[in-house]
C-alpha cells in the first residue's frame, strides 16, 4: 500500500514536471525577433529538446534567453579617497635670537695718580742711568750723591780740565767786574774725604755730619767737578761775591748744588760756595727751571 502511494505520487510529479516543460519551451518557437531567434538557436544547439531540464536548469536558461546580460560584477565599494592629512600648520622659523648689544669694555679706572714711567735703566723722568766702571751717568752726567757713589780708586788727579778751563774764565769774568774768586777746596780724594768727614762725626755726630758732609765715595769732590768758593760759611751768599756767583756761575757751566730749601732733594744743607761744573747744556736749563740736580733728572740722594 506505502508503495503504491509512492509510485502514484512519483507519477503524478513526473507528469507535473513534463507539463510544466512544454510551457516553459513555448515561448521559444513563438519569439520571432532575431536576436530571440539567434538565442533560440543557441539554445536549441546547445539543449535538447527532448531532454527536459529541471526545474532549475529552466529557470537558469529562461535567464540567459531574456534577461538582460549579466550583471557585471559588482563594483566594489569605492575606496574613499584617503583622509587627507591635514597639512600641518607651517611652523615658522623661529624668531632670530636678537643680536645683543655689545657690552662695552668699561672704562679702565683712572690711576689716582699716575706712576711715573719708570723703567728700568731710565729715571723717573726718563733720563737713561748708564754704569760704566763703577761710575753713574745719568743723563750723559756723572752723578754722585747719597744715592749714587763714586768707587774709592776714582782719582782724575785734580781738577778736570774741562772745570778747570770754566773756573778760570769765570775768574776772569768776574775779576773784570772786581769780584774775586779762587777754591779753597775742588778735588779731594777717597782718603781725605773719609778723614774729612770723620772729622764733622766726631765734632757734631753722624746724624749732623751727614747734612752738610758727604761720606767717602759720595762727595762730588772725588770728582774733580766741584769747587768750594772763597768760604765755607752761610754768610757767603751775601756778599758781594757770593751773590755774583749765584747769578753768574751758569754763564760758565756751573750750577749752585746745594740750593736753600732744597735738602729734601739734594740731601745736603744749603752751601752757597758750593759749585759743580755740568756744562752749560745743562746748566742753564737748570737755572731756567730753579729745579736742582736731582729733581731735574728724577732721581734720589738718600744713603741705602
Ligand atoms: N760738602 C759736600 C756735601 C761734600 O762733602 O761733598
Ligand atoms: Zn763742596
Amino acid at each position: 500500500m506505502k508503495k503504491r502511494k509512492l509510485i502514484a505520487v512519483f507519477l503524478a510529479l513526473s507528469a507535473i514536471v513534463f507539463l510544466a516543460g512544454c510551457r516553459d519551451g513555448a515561448p521559444a518557437v513563438t519569439v520571432g525577433t532575431e536576436t530571440d531567434a539567434l538565442t533560440t538557436d543557441a539554445i536549441t544547439q546547445t539543449e535538447p529538446v527532448t531532454e527536459p531540464a529541471t526545474e532549475t536548469e529552466t529557470e537558469t536558461e529562461t535567464e540567459t534567453e531574456t534577461s538582460p546580460p549579466p550583471e557585471t560584477e559588482p563594483a566594489p565599494e569605492p575606496i574613499p579617497d584617503p583622509v587627507p592629512e591635514p597639512i600641518p600648520e607651517p611652523i615658522p622659523d623661529p624668531a632670530p635670537e636678537p643680536i645683543p648689544e655689545p657690552i662695552p669694555d668699561p672704562a679702565p679706572e683712572p690711576d689716582p695718580e699716575p706712576a711715573p714711567p719708570v723703567q728700568a735703566g731710565y729715571t723717573r723722568n726718563g733720563f737713561p742711568i748708564e754704569v760704566r766702571d763703577g761710575l753713574t751717568y745719568i743723563g750723559g752726567i756723572l752723578i754722585v750723591n747719597k744715592t749714587y757713589s763714586i768707587p774709592s780708586w776714582y782719582d782724575p788727579g785734580g781738577m778736570t780740565a774741562e772745570c778747570a778751563s770754566a773756573f778760570y774764565s769765570m775768574c776772569s769774568a768776574a775779576s773784570a767786574e772786581g769780584i774775586g774768586f779762587y777754591s779753597i777746596s775742588d778735588y779731594r780724594s777717597y782718603s781725605l774725604q773719609s778723614w774729612l768727614y770723620q772729622t764733622y762725626v766726631d765734632r757734631d755726630g753722624q746724624a749732623a755730619a751727614d747734612t752738610f758732609s758727604a761720606r767717602p765715595g759720595h762727595s762730588e769732590h772725588q770728582t774733580g767737578l766741584a769747587i768750594d768758593v772763597n768760604s765755607t760759611t752761610q754768610w757767603f751768599a751775601d756778599t758781594p761775591e757770593g751773590q755774583w756767583l749765584a747769578a753768574h756761575c751758569w754763564d760758565y757751566g756751573f750750577i749752585i748744588r746745594y740750593p736753600a730749601g732744597k735738602e729734601w732733594a739734594t740731601g745736603f744743607i744749603y752751601e752757597p760756595w758750593h759749585i759743580r761744573y755740568v756744562g752749560t747744556a745743562l746748566s742753564i736749563p737748570l737755572r731756567d727751571s730753579g729745579q736742582t740736580l736731582e729733581e731735574y733728572l728724577g732721581i734720589d740722594s738718600v744713603y741705602n
